[in-house]
């Protein structure tokens, strides 16, 4: 039986690869904050493990010890992405652990370089501490969840309006692959050992602004106004304009990501959904058919202002 060891146990992310790890039949430990124990179920392969990243590679090395892989799915800013994931993976090297998962599950962010996207900056940043590492980096990347495309942090859909919003022509594929589908992929890759050392993308679907709007159309049964909001040069003079006025990078942090979905240095590349042919993604339809549904309801609440938001 392997043993994975999970930081960001306790998040939308994070807590579904523990139930797909689970469900593997790995014996699962689970790194959560001394606030969040009663968040997660019990299991009998399930150890909860108190910590915290901020705690150090000497406290934390405990917890790993005896694991061959380590997953994180967690969130925040440098503190969390760079200086935590850092000391977890000391105390993976350490305890001589083979394989780790890094918190990226976003677009191909190595498909573009520094200064593009502040979420990406961190994750690249802590990508380098490998190079004099033991322990093997396999980055997971997904392109964006559609629970955060969707909502109002991307400016995509705006159901009050009525309307649907794209930069660019609208016509290159994007990358969708849903919370659940991502978790599920990511218990597969951490138990695969192939993937040592590696990038592995794979999505749930890959389809153009376009028809995503028709997607929304259909499974929405009502009209949604095409607005095109100008060119992809235009998006970028908006970020940079953001940027200068912005009090949080909540405010230009999801048009950074968009710039590299519609100009395709986001793409994924090399899918490799056939090498795990037991996850059998959901589709654009089927999610907006389902919980998706949510998007089109007035009541989506606005990001509180301040906070780091999630890598898209
Ligand atoms: N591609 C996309 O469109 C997209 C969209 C959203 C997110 N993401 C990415 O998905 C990953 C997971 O995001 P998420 O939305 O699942 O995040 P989340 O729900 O906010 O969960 C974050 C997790 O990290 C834990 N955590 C934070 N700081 C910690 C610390 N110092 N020590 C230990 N644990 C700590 C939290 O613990 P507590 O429960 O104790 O707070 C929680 O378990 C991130 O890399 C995020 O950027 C991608």
């Amino acid at each position: 039986m392997t043993t994975v060891l999970v930081a960001g146990a306790t998040g939308s992310l994070g807590s579904l690869i523990v139930k797909n790890l689970l469900e593997r039949g790995a014996d699962v430990r689970a790194l959560v904050r001394k606030s969040s124990t009663d968040k997660l179920a019990a299991h009998p392969n399930l150890t909860l493990c108190v910590g915290d990243l901020a705690d150090g590679s000497d406290a934390l090395r405990r917890h790993v010890d005896g694991a061959e892989v380590v997953v994180s799915a967690v969130q925040g800013g440098p503190e969390v992405i760079i200086d935590g994931q850092r000391e977890l993976l000391r105390a993976a090297e350490r305890a001589g652990v083979h394989r780790m998962i890094p918190s990226d599950f976003s677009i191909n962010l190595f498909g573009y370089g520094y200064g593009i996207n502040v979420l990406s900056d961190l994750r690249r940043v802590f990508a380098d501490a490998f190079a004099t590492s033991t322990v093997a980096r396999t980055s997971v990347a997904i392109g964006a969840f559609p629970e955060y495309f969707l909502g109002p942090i991307h400016e995509v859909l705006d159901p009050v309006a009525g309307t649907f919003s794209v930069w660019g022509d609208g016509m290159r594929p994007i990358d969708i692959t849903t919370i659940a589908d991502t978790a599920a992929f990511t218990a597969a890759i951490a138990l695969d050992p192939k993937t040592a050392g590696r990038e592995v993308h794979v999505v749930g679907q890959q389809l153009t602004m376009l028809d995503l709007r028709n997607e929304i159309e259909a499974a929405s049964g009502r009209r949604w106004e095409l607005v095109r909001r100008g060119t992809l040069d235009d998006l970028r003079a908006e970020i940079a304009r953001r940027q200068f006025t912005a009090s949080s990078v909540v405010e230009y942090v999801a048009l950074q990501a968009q710039v590299a979905m519609f100009d395709g240095t986001a793409s994924l590349r090399d899918v490799r959904n056939a090498d795990y042919p037991d996850v059998i993604p959901t589709s654009v339809a089927a999610y907006l058919a389902g919980r998706g549904a949510a998007h089109f309801a007035v009541s989506q609440a606005a990001r509180r202002r301040g906070e780091w938001p999630t890598a898209v």
